[in-house]
């Protein structure tokens, strides 16, 4: 995708078309996270089955830490003179990845569809990484430190798949 955003003013010693370029990628990342969270609340109010408990309340600390990380995306996408957008009508219009479709569904199914989801988000955060590395060091440390907890969330779905 080309760089459509052009910020009128942004932080001391970034370029201005250099600041569209990294507001469009955290836009997209924005538009992912906001995604993730009501995804995974969802997650929690359709699990059913043996692993319900486990499943249910692993979700939660998820949600309020992937809400922090759609406010840090955000506030970054402002502070370089950039508009973040976060009304669910322009998420799903700009996103390039399926809605989540399951249901009511016992753990091991919505843990398997969730590993699928998080495995796209956590890919769109290292070409995020891969993509403003070069221009703003601010935004790859936001977004590096995110794919770190990510992945981890990865492993504690994987976790639960393993046998
Ligand atoms: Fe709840």
């Amino acid at each position: 995708m080309g760089r459509m955003t052009q910020p009128t003013y942004t932080v001391p010693g970034l370029d201005l078309a250099d600041a569209g370029t990294v507001i469009d990628a955290l836009q997209m990342r924005l538009h992912a996270l906001n995604d993730l969270h009501l995804t995974l609340k969802h997650i929690h109010w359709n699990v059913v089955g043996p692993n319900f408990v486990a499943v249910h309340e692993m979700l939660d600390p998820q949600i309020d830490d992937v809400r922090l990380m759609a406010d840090a995306v955000a506030e970054r996408i402002a502070t370089l003179g950039g508009v973040p957008v976060g009304t669910p009508g322009a998420l799903v219009a700009a996103r390039t990845w399926e809605e989540y479709t399951l249901g009511k569904a016992d753990a091991m199914t919505h843990l398997k569809a969730l590993d699928a989801f998080l495995g796209t988000v956590i890919g769109g955060h290292r070409e995020a990484v891969d993509a403003t590395g070069d221009l703003d060091a601010v935004t790859e440390g936001i977004v590096l430190a995110q794919l770190e907890e990510l992945e981890k969330y990865l492993w504690f779905v994987r976790a639960h798949l393993d046998r």
